[in-house]
């Protein structure tokens, strides 16, 4: 860590918003970014009041904020509010009926564009087929497609009859998919025969049969046709979307949800192994989610507006679904993989939609500038009028690579600061108001009340590395971990008593600007997602060739961190290549190829302090090739060491 903060200390560069910029943006003045900012900490009931108030409520709210409950937070008490009724019905009766709400590209470059009318009638008719099958407001629905229009559809057909939707992302493995569907009791799961990547077909169906198999509680799939390849069929429990549609209608009245109703789950990893079903609420959410929305990324009705996300993250979630249609936007939404058929695949995107909002990831971006600049400068990216970045910490040369070659030197980019549990940005750069400078996210949002603190909760002050922490509850906060209050508390909320602790280290520099410092916890970011340490360590010992493993993070140029194993293999077995293609495969099939570790050291023993914790510090700078400045005095046996740091030799 402390070599990043030495890194972003010599960081000099400033960017002020362009003249042109300002001119047409929503907020434009460091008065009024103030003034706003201090009326949502010191008065957030008129504040969000007032937000919330823009939302079209079935029935209003008497009360903005109850925390007597803390940290269980209850946002808008005694309303009624629709989400799909707030992402469509409001835009019925508007001159946005008849805009475009998504316009899709699937990888083979097929395309469907849905006006608002259009996705309206969709989502009615998708909620009907969930209705026909019984499923009803409080029930967990599982969602594992690929990134086709009904991935957008049934997000929204589950929140217009109330069903809670717990989005599994595609690329997770059946064991996963099981987990989750298992954690959330679902008893219905929305699939696919298939999506594309690059130019395969990742067979969905399957990997839910088998996420399925023995769970009597899940009585309905019901599978999208997109790839066409053969699927298994069970007569009972499957259905065909396409051939469902044929018997329901597209009238569906809006479910009136209370404010606090749970709207979804999202799994994410901390740092024990089992993932954690991150629980949103409905109006606290939206609330969040539109308003980030409009003020991070300016949004005017012009803007053809582009999230690279998957609706399998939270990032989807919120940008490709809640938020941006909230706000009655153009959506842009592809199946692919950035480099399928041709490195500049996102660009020819970028240029035959005349995107002019464009929010991708550091990692995607670092894979651009290695791909190289000619895929880029083949296209014509003058539409292009502002510029996002989530996920992990952007380095300043891709900052400036992303300013120069993407932004043609004319966009702002908003370095966005968030979690899953967060559930809308919470520490960014308002586009048209803040100088920002290439690796920081800069300052926190309306009503986020963000502080650098230490261990026992003091202020730090410039410059000094500490941990981060929000002092106020904001609506779209995590309303708790699916069943299992007390890791709810625990983690989030034990530091410090009554302040949210989002796992991260962070420094503020003089100008009060902050600078994310990467996690404090075992939990490793790989291309921008989230994974516990532990979660793969688990993995790797269920494998029976394995008795003891420890996974760390070493920095990687194009995926931030990558993960490095260190395993100890069973007696009478030794390390092998077949031995190591056999690991990666078995995370594979237990997580998903997203967890599969980058380099896997076989070693006789872990290196452990003598009352037996593996000393993982030690382990993440013999992955990293660097020298250690741990207190090894501790340690149990000197010689184990010693075979590590000799691996290479
Ligand atoms: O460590 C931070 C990092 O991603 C974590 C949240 O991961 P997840 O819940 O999967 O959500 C990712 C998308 C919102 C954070 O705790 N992170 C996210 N955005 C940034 C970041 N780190 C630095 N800078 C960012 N802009």
């Amino acid at each position: 860590m402390s070599d990043r903060i030495e890194n972003v200390l010599h960081e000099n560069r400033r960017f002020p918003p362009s003249d042109a910029f300002r001119a047409d943006a929503r907020l434009s003045s460091e008065d009024g970014y103030a003034r706003m900012h201090r009326e949502s900490i010191e008065d957030p009931e008129s504040f969000w009041g007032r937000v919330a108030g823009e939302l079209p409520w079935i029935q209003p709210f008497d009360k903005v904020l109850d925390w007597s409950e803390a940290p269980r937070a209850k946002w808008f008490v005694g309303g009624k509010i629709n989400a799909s009724a707030v992402c469509l019905d409001q835009h019925l009766e508007s001159i946005r009926s008849g805009k475009r709400a998504i316009v899709w590209e699937g990888e083979p470059g097929d395309t469907r564009t849905l006006t608002y009318t259009e996705l309206h009638t969709e989502v009615c008719r998708f909620a009907n087929i969930l209705k026909s099958r019984g499923i009803k407001k409080g029930d967990r629905v599982a969602i594992y497609m690929p990134m086709i229009p009904e991935l957008a559809m049934a997000v929204l057909a589950c929140a217009r009859i109330g069903a809670i939707h717990s989005v599994v992302f595609g690329g997770f493995s059946a064991q996963a998919l099981s987990d989750r569907i298992e954690d959330g009791e679902c008893c219905a799961v929305i699939t696919a025969d298939g999506g594309w990547r690059r130019g395969k077909i990742l067979e969905l169906k399957k990997e839910v049969d088998a996420g399925v198999a023995g769970k009597d509680y899940v009585h309905t799939v019901l599978v999208v046709r997109r790839t066409e390849n053969d699927v298994d069929w069970d007569h009972e429990r499957d259905i065909w979307y396409h051939e469902a549609l044929l018997k329901v209608d597209a009238e569906c009245p809006p479910e009136p949800m209370d404010s606090e109703d749970v709207l979804f789950l999202l799994y994410t990893s901390g740092s024990t192994g089992k993932p954690k079903g991150i629980v949103h609420s409905t109006a606290g959410y939206l609330v969040g989610a539109y308003m980030t929305t409009q003020f991070v990324f300016d949004l005017q009705d012009e803007d053809v507006y582009w999230c690279t996300a998957d609706v399998g993250w939270i990032t989807g979630h919120s940008y490709i679904v809640y938020g941006p249609l909230a706000n009655g936007a153009t959506c842009v939404m592809y199946e692919g993989a950035p480099n399928t058929p041709h490195p500049g695949r996102f660009w020819e995107i970028v240029q035959r939609h005349e995107v002019s909002v464009f929010y991708t990831a550091p990692t995607a971006i670092r894979a651009f500038m290695k791909w190289g600049d000619e895929h880029v400068e083949k296209h014509d990216l003058s539409s292009l009028r502002l510029l996002g970045t989530v996920g992990e910490s952007i380095n300043p040369e891709a900052w400036m690579w992303y300013h120069q070659k993407i932004g043609g030197e004319r966009c702002p980019i908003v370095d966005t600061w968030w979690q899953t549990e967060t559930g809308s940005i919470a520490i960014t750069p308002l586009p048209g108001v803040t100088t920002t400078k290439p690796g920081s996210a800069t300052r926190p949002f309306f009503g986020i009340d963000a502080a650098v603190l230490d261990e026992d909760g003091n202020e730090l002050g410039a410059n000094e590395g500490g941990l981060l922490a929000i002092r106020k509850p904001w609506p779209s906060m995590l309303r708790g971990i699916w069943g299992d209050e007390e890791r709810f508390r625990e983690t989030y909320w034990s530091k410090w008593p009554g302040y949210y602790f989002p796992g991260d280290g962070a420094r503020k520099d003089e100008d009060g600007y902050l600078w994310i410092l990467g996690r404090v916890d075992d939990v490793i970011n790989v291309s921008g997602h989230r994974l516990s340490t532990m979660e793969v360590e688990s993995a790797l010992v269920s494998h029976e060739s394995v008795v003891e493993a420890a996974v760390v993070g070493r920095p990687d140029d194009l995926t931030g961190q990558a993960i490095v194993a260190f395993v100890t293999p069973a007696a009478g077995i030794s390390a092998s290549d077949e031995l190591l293609r056999a690991l990666s495969e078995h995370v594979s099939t237990e997580i998903g190829k997203l967890a599969r570790p980058a380099e896997v050291r076989f070693t006789d023993a872990l290196p452990k302090t003598r009352s037996g914790k593996i000393m993982r510090r030690l382990l993440r700078d013999i992955a990293a090739g660097v020298e250690t400045v741990q207190d090894t005095s501790t340690i149990e046996d000197y010689a184990v060491l010693a075979k590590l740091r000799n691996y290479d030799d």
